[in-house]
Order: C-alpha cells, then sequence, then structure tokens
C-alpha cells in the first residue's frame, strides 16, 4: 500500500522556523495535546521527534512547526513543499498533556515552544480556565501565532528579547508581571528550551505555583526501548519519550538534560557540514522524487 502523509500547506514564519500542515486523518483523529511524531522525511533520512502543534480533525490534518537546526531539519525546509509527502510518520507518541481542571493557568512559550504549547493552551480555554499566555521571542520578526493565541487567552503578553514588540525582555518578566497581578494562579505551563523552563521553573518555585514543562531529550526510538532519552526527575530516572514528554518542572535535573543534549554537537556539526556541501555541489531540485513515494 502506498500511504502517503502529503504536504497540504506550509507556511515559514522566518529564515529558520517553517510549518508544515500534512494530511494524516488518522493521526488527527487520534492526537491529543502534548503528543508528538517520529517523522522521516525519505526513506534514508533521520528519524525525528516533532510536537503536533495542532491538529484538525475535520480537515484530517496534522500541524508541524519546526526550526531548522541541522541537517535533518534544513532539508526538510528545502525539499518539503505543499504537494510531496513525507515518507514516514509515527505516533501520536508521548502520554498526552494533563489538562486539569485548574480556574487559572499561565501557558508559557519560548521561541518555537510556542507551537507545541497552543494545544494546551486551547485545552485549557476548553476546560473553562482563565488562560494567560506569554510569548518570547529574540525579536519581534520572529513571532508567529500572535493572532492564534489572541484567539483564546484572556490575557496574552508578548516578550522580546530587544523590545521590538511588547514588553522588553524574557518570558520570566512577562510571568512575574502576571503573578504579581494574580495571586491565585493554579498552574503554570512551560515550553522551550531546557534553560528557559529551568528559568520559568526557578521564579514559580518561590510562589510554590505547580509548573509542568515539555522535554526535548534526544529521542533514537521514541518507545521506551533505547534510553536515549532518559531523564532526572527527583531521584527517578525515566525515559520521556513514553513517561512523558510532560514532568513536573520542579522536579527536572535541568543541567543534566542540557548536558546530554550537547553530547553529539560534533557529530551533529560534522552530517551538517557534509550536507551543506552536498547543497553546493549540487544543482538542487526542488521537487525532487525523492521525497515523494
Ligand atoms: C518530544 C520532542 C519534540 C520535539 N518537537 C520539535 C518541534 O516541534 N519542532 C522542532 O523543530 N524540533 C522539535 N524537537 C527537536 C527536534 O527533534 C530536533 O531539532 C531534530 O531532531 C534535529 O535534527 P537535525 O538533524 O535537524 O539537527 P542536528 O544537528 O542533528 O541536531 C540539532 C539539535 O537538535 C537536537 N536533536 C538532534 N537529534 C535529535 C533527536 N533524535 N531527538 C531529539 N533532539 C534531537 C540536539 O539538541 C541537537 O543539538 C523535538 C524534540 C523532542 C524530543
Ligand atoms: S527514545 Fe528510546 S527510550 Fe525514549
Amino acid at each position: 500500500m502506498n500511504i502517503r502523509f502529503e504536504v497540504v500547506a506550509r507556511e515559514d514564519y522566518s529564515d529558520v522556523t517553517y510549518m508544515l500542515e500534512v494530511r494524516h486523518p488518522l493521526m488527527a483523529h487520534a492526537a491529543q495535546p502534548g503528543q508528538f511524531v517520529i517523522a522521516m522525511s525519505h526513506r534514508e533520512g533521520e528519524r525525528i521527534p516533532l510536537t503536533i502543534a495542532d491538529f484538525d480533525r475535520q480537515k484530517g490534518t496534522i500541524t508541524l512547526v519546526i526550526q531548522a537546526a541541522g541537517k535533518t531539519t534544513m532539508e526538510m525546509q528545502r525539499k518539503c513543499k505543499v504537494g510531496t509527502s513525507l515518507y514516514g510518520l509515527v505516533g501520536p507518541m508521548g502520554i498526552p498533556s494533563h489538562v486539569s481542571c485548574a480556574k487559572k493557568v499561565v501557558c508559557v512559550g519560548g521561541g518555537l515552544g510556542v507551537a507545541p504549547i497552543y494545544p494546551q493552551a486551547r485545552a485549557f480555554k476548553e476546560n473553562g480556565a482563565y488562560v494567560i499566555g506569554i510569548l518570547g521571542f529574540r525579536n519581534k520578526e520572529l513571532i508567529f501565532w500572535g493572532d492564534k493565541f489572541g484567539s483564546i487567552c484572556d490575557e496574552l503578553i508578548i516578550c522580546t528579547d530587544d523590545g521590538s514588540a511588547g514588553l522588553k525582555g524574557f518570558v520570566t518578566d512577562g510571568m512575574r508581571l502576571a503573578i504579581g497581578k494574580h495571586s491565585d494562579i493554579d498552574e503554570v505551563i512551560a515550553i522551550g528550551p531546557p534553560i528557559m523552563m529551568k528559568a520559568c521553573a526557578d521564579v514559580t518555585r518561590a510562589h510554590s505555583i505547580k509548573t509542568m514543562v515539555s522535554l526535548n531529550p534526544i529521542m533514537v526510538d521514541g518507545t521506551g526501548m533505547c534510553g536515549g532519552c532518559r531523564v532526572k526527575i527527583g531521584e527517578k530516572v525515566r525515559f520521556a519519550c513514553v513517561d512523558g514528554p510532560d514532568f513536573d518542572g520542579h522536579q527536572v535535573d535541568f543541567d543534566d538534560l542540557m548536558m546530554r543534549l550537547r553530547r553529539y554537537k560534533e557529530e551533529e556539526r560534522v552530517a551538517t557540514e557534509r550536507w551543506l556541501d552536498t547543497c553546493r555541489m549540487v544543482v538542487p531540485n526542488e521537487n525532487s522524487s525523492a521525497l515523494m513515494h
């Protein structure tokens, strides 16, 4: 059977961030906030984990928001155009986020973390919570999904590192603002780079506010078999792919996570360089059939 996971829409949010809407009716039907897929763009491609940033059960599509960080994500940025197909898409994987009956929640997304926090913010809103969204970007040019969040959040704070839009500062500055204004916040959910999630957890720890984070360790099989994604949560070791990816932010050993994420930096650099060299030598055919079944 020739299964195609067709890219039906694409939008580029910046030079490095792009959105793919992919047809997969069964996945769209089953997906829950917080889950992820393992994607392969072509037959020889690497399997990479990507969060399901949105899903539309009626259209039968899922949305992926991807940052071109290395070989595979750069290759996908170049090749995954509307009408092409991904070679493989496994999921939905991971334990869905627990959308509690909290009355007031703060959803914090930093950079690319803005995309995966969206389905959670929407689910809290649908559950009747008062939702405060805090989105952080390096600058105005990198902002995306402001409108989408605007339509589901009761309050929205946009922060930019350089002050080119919204509040000048980090998401933690936005959090301090929200916590200062609302003494009855039940829960904070923070998704972004590990250093950001660590800082968010430090802010809420001082106020004893429950804080959930979504971890992104290196994953290989995504099924709990290889141990590649192990993370330290309090005294315990957990596998983010099957026990997470959401965990109590106050229990996560972020330093260990960041150290493990750096382990293959040299191999990743070599693979990216090699791929870029190949691109320089070959005139790329943007509609290459290598991506098609
Ligand atoms: C649960 C989960 C959800 C994720 N969701 C998204 C998402 O929605 N959008 C997005 O752009 N990225 C997401 N990532 C990260 C994404 O998987 C990596 O950026 C990607 O694998 C990098 O591959 P590369 O070849 O392009 O870059 P590389 O040069 O190979 O790696 C760049 C960096 O990405 C990380 N990385 C590399 N390989 C893996 C791997 N197999 N698993 C996890 N991280 C890896 C490392 O920190 C590395 O330093 C997610 C990761 C996890 C674990
Ligand atoms: S990715 Fe292999 S155990 Fe989680």
